[in-house]
């Protein structure tokens, strides 16, 4: 599988999570405060919520059921009740295209 055009960059709004869906993988995409774009999963590890209806916070996003905040970077949850990691895509921008393969995730370690 190859990289899918995911939205374009001037659709998503600073420090808000942006919900795209391709190939079937459900992905909240974040442009952080700094420029810089992200792509983790969108499913909770503690719940069947979206995270990209919850709340970007510097490098996190954060659920708005429990509040459990997710890395961008690492995709790790930094406090409870989650305790599983979300998946973090590769992301590349071409020109006004935001490109995210859903099959090669991120390695965190
Ligand atoms: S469903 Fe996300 S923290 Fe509980």
């Amino acid at each position: 599988m190859s990289a899918s055009r995911a939205c374009a960059l001037s659709d998503l709004t600073q420090d808000e999570a942006h919900r795209v869906e391709i190939d079937g993988v459900a992905i909240a995409v974040v442009l952080d405060g700094n420029g810089e774009v992200h792509a983790i999963g969108d499913l909770c590890t503690h719940g069947d919520i979206s995270l990209s209806d919850g709340f970007v916070e510097g490098e996190t996003l954060e659920c708005w059921a429990h509040g459990s905040a997710f890395s961008l970077k690492t995709g790790r949850p930094l406090n409870l009740p989650a305790y599983e990691p979300v998946p973090v895509y590769e992301v590349v921008i071409d020109g006004d295209d935001v490109l995210i393969d859903p099959s090669v995730t991120k390695a965190t370690a």
